[in-house]
């Protein structure tokens, strides 16, 4: 029973698991368009699917445990890997076999124990490669890199790392840059590292190497030292003066390029590297991240030769004694041959004037990021009597400067100071004159808290940074400044350009400017290079305009900070646009155009609604109507007044509506017939004439003088009946009127005007003939019985008879 069960599950899974594979293999798409797939914190826990076409794919700071060997399948095209920062502890070993373009990849800080040199045989395109910091203590039991022919840039070691042996860098020839991470160096074959050449820069951690086995800490020195080769060595402790020992092979191989970092040093081991160095071409002595123990006192060393040194550089010193330190009075040995000096950020306070006094070579000088004051600024440069006279540069920025005329009248007489660096300081006021040495060109007075200027500032600049003040305004001729730094300030307009008459650079970024204009720039004749972002601008028309034009490219001119930074500010509606890519309404911006062409747009229109109108007889319904209301208005009035005596107003037994081309029909006969009939009518049997009837003729009966409605009005009124003389004449050419007559004919009487209207028709009609728009007209002959005008002399009296009994049909009704 069990089997078949087991079967079919088994079945079941084999079906899913296609499935189970590809759910638990995540995909990322965080890729742009240059094809760079950042899937950098995105916890994945293996290698996502990314598209094959991609070029870079940067996996770092994720949780992935292990490449396998169809990760990276299809991804022929990449150059770019980086798995630095997972928890990579297993690579398929043809993992990386599909990636033969790939030209960079990054191992780093992952679980990796053992290096296969599988995993990079196809790699010969591969030019950079990052194996720093994982737990493997040698580089593998084959050369792991003998496939690399490409690579130049290789980083390797960690913790872990004991031991190198010679062959394992086999295949490695020549490299940009190497670093090797061995602070636990334990084991070193000699000439393991020998035959990388050229190699342009070594990085070296050597930590316990130099405090426990100092043979093989100048092993490992002498086999990556030439005298090209810059080296850095870090994480040293030198303390006793056997750790220096190590120098003496590098000594011997004249380095000249010296950089410790992350260094612990006392003043016994100082005065054993100036030993060991004595007589060595080192020009330039580097010293990054250093813990002083000691006091400064390296006289012992005085007798060694460094008369090459040209530049020292120390950047974050801390002195473990300060007070205790001497002030290099008696190295003299060491400060007279270097023409550059840097001490940044070391906490300084000071450089006694005797200090300086020994710096004869000294042609630039940075002591940024330090504590100096007016008053020890004073001491330092020896109260501006001139010592440090080859000075070219001094960077005193990021101290705790406060006085511009201390400071102009201390370098007054460097007489070759070009450059003068006072950036990040106190500096918030400007004395109107100030006395600089005559080759000044160069002047940074950024970041302080200046809010005018004066002309203290020197004519003979050329490049002038007073970014991040708090300036609204500049009123001073610079003729020879070619860049000017205005940025961070609150400047509501560009400065006139006629002050600046060599002014090729200019950055204004982050003001309050509201825009600017073809005569603001016009007036720079030989700017270049303009930068201008992050202003509040007001997108008006003209500014977008003239902006827009400037972008295009019109001119010399080059808006070099990016169109993105040019933002509209208001109005409210395009806050947050690119003002390159505002399009403002029309309306505002050619009002005159806009104008023109609406009315121009405005009469056309008119006309052909109008012509419209005429077509569909518009103004017939529209006099119609307003007739209509009139009407409708004086008979209500007249009804009111004549309340109660209807019948007494009846002076008409019949208003006649006719067209003026039957009027001889009516006159002729009509008239005659009803208002003056004959006492033998046909020679019929009637015994007595038929009364006479009064009827209204429009022609006879209206008042003139008053208005033609009116009188219909009142004439219907006054009539009993009203009788319609329908022909062709009717309809074709006085339907106007007739019309109106029918329209207050229906009006007034409503159902009863259907009795009240006698149609007669003078010649055959039909409906169908008479115009659409004459509704009521057909309403009524549908629904009113109507009299013929019989072509037949003999059916005349018949006609008559009939007509008379319509209009005086209603007294026997009544
Ligand atoms: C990927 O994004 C991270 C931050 O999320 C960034 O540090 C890293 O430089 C980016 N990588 C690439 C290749 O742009
Ligand atoms: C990786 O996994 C560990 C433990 O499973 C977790 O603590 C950590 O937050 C994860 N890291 C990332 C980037 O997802
Ligand atoms: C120092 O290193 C060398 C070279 O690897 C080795 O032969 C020697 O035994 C080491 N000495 C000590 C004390 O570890
Ligand atoms: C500096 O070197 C010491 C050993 O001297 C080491 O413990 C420390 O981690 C290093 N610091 C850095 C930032 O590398
Ligand atoms: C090293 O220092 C010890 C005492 O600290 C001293 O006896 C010895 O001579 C010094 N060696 C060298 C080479 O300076
Ligand atoms: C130097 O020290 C600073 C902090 O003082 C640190 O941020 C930096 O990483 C250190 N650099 C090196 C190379 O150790
Ligand atoms: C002065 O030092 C600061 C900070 O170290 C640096 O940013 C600036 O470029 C230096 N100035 C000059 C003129 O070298
Ligand atoms: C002026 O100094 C500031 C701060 O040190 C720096 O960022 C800027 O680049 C300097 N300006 C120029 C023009 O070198």
């Amino acid at each position: 029973m069990g089997q078949p069960t087991n079967l079919f599950l088994t079945l079941l899974f084999l079906l899913l698991s296609p499935c189970w594979g590809q759910s638990s293999h995540p995909s990322c798409d965080r890729c742009d368009q240059q094809l760079s797939c950042n899937c950098s914190y995105g916890e994945f826990t293996s290698v996502p699917t990314v598209t094959e076409r991609a070029l870079t794919l940067d996996l770092s700071f994720n949780n992935i445990t292990m490449v396998a060997a169809d990760d990276l399948t299809g991804h022929a095209q990449l150059r770019v890997l980086n798995l630095h920062g997972n928890r990579l502890a297993v690579i398929h070993t043809s993992a990386f076999d599909p990636l033969w373009s790939l030209e960079e990849l990054d191992l780093s800080d992952n679980q990796l124990t053992d290096l296969h040199h599988e995993w990079f045989s196809k790699l010969g395109a591969l030019q950079q490669l990052n194996l720093l910091n994982n737990p493997y203590s040698c580089l593998g039991s084959s050369p792991v890199f003998q496939k690399l022919i490409r690579l130049r840039r290789l980083w390797f070691g960690g913790p872990a790392l004991e031991e190198l042996k010679r062959g394992d860098l086999s295949g490695v020839t020549q490299l940009e840059e190497l670093t090797v991470r061995a602070n636990n160096l334990k084991r070193y074959e000699a000439g393991a590292l020998a035959d990388i050449w050229p190699l342009g820069r070594v990085t070296l951690s050597l930590h316990s190497p130099f405090l426990k086995n100092i043979s093989l800490a100048s092993a490992v020195l002498g086999d990556l030292t030439y005298p090209e080769t810059p080296i850095i060595l870090e994480d040293l402790h030198l303390i006793g003066n056997q750790s220096v020992q190590a120098f003496r092979e590098t000594a011997r191989r004249r380095i000249r390029h010296l950089t410790l970092r992350n260094l612990t040093v006392s003043d016994e081991a100082i005065v054993d590297l100036l030993m060991v160095l004595d007589g060595v071409p080192l020009t330039v002595l580097s010293v990054d991240n250093a813990t002083l123990t000691g006091e400064g006192r390296w006289e012992r060393a005085s007798w060694s030769d460094h008369r090459s040194t040209d530049e020292f550089f120390v950047r974050n010193l801390v002195v473990l004694d300060i007070f205790k330190f001497t002030s290099f009075l008696q190295l003299q040995f060491l400060l007279r041959y270097p023409r550059r000096v840097s001490v940044i950020h070391s906490q300084a306070f000071v450089m006694p004037c005797a200090t300086s006094h020994l710096l004869v070579n000294l042609q630039y000088l940075d002591m940024s990021d330090n504590l100096l004051t007016d008053m020890t600024l004073v001491e330092t440069l020896c109260d501006g009597k001139g010592t440090l006279k080859e000075l070219r540069v001094l960077n005193i920025s990021g101290n705790a400067l406060q006085s511009l005329s201390t400071v102009s009248r201390l370098v007054a007489k460097l007489s070759k100071l070009t450059h003068l660096d006072i950036s990040r300081n106190g500096y918030s006021s400007m004395p109107q004159g100030c006395t600089w040495p005559a080759t000044l060109r160069y002047l940074n007075i950024s970041r302080a808290k200046l809010t005018t200027i004066s002309p203290c500032l020197p004519t003979t600049l050329e490049v002038l940074d007073l970014s991040n003040n708090d300036l609204k305004g500049f009123l001073l001729d610079l003729p020879a400044l070619r860049e000017l730094h205005l940025s961070g300030n609150k400047f509501l307009r560009i400065p006139p350009g006629s002050l600046f008459t060599n002014l090729q650079t200019l950055n204004i970024q982050s003001n309050t400017l509201k825009m600017f204009d073809r005569s603001d720039l016009q007036s720079y004749r030989r700017l270049q290079s303009l930068q201008m972002g992050q202003n509040k601008f007001v997108c008006s028309c003209d500014f977008v305009n003239f902006f827009q034009s400037v972008i295009k490219g019109g001119g010399d001119m080059h808006l070099t900070d990016g169109e993105e930074n040019y933002v509209c500010d208001s109005p409210l509606y395009l806050q947050g646009e690119l003002v390159g890519q505002v399009s403002l309404p029309i309306s505002e911006c050619h009002m005159v155009l806009f104008v023109s062409v609406t009315c121009v747009m405005a009469v056309f229109v008119a006309t052909l609604v109008v012509s419209l109108l005429w077509r569909v007889h518009a103004f017939w319904y529209i006099k119609m109507t307003w007739a209509w209301l009139k009407a409708k208005r004086s008979s209500q009035r007249r009804r009111h007044r004549d309340a109660g005596d209807s019948e007494a107003l009846l002076s008409f037994d019949a208003f006649v509506s006719y067209s003026e081309r039957d009027t001889s029909w009516v006159e002729n006969f009509l008239v005659p017939e009803l208002e003056e009939p004959r006492e033998n009518d046909g020679g019929s049997g009637t015994n007595r004439s038929p009364r006479p009837l009064s009827l209204c003729l429009h022609k006879r009966d209206f008042l003139p003088g008053h208005w033609i409605v009116d009188n219909i009005m009142n004439a219907m009124e006054r009539s009993r009946r009203t009788v319609f003389i329908l022909s062709e004449n009717f309809v074709q050419s006085d339907w106007c009127r007739y019309e109106l007559d029918f329209s207050h004919f229906w009006l007034f009487d409503g159902n009863a005007g259907r009795e009240a209207a006698i149609l007669i028709l003078l010649e055959p009609l039909s409906k169908d003939n008479i115009p659409k728009r004459f509704c009521k007209l057909r309403k009524l002959m549908s629904s009113t019985t109507y009299l013929e005008w019989p072509q037949e002399e003999e059916k005349i009296g018949e006609f008559w008879r009939s007509l008379r009994n319509a209009l005086s049909g209603e007294e026997d009704d009544d």
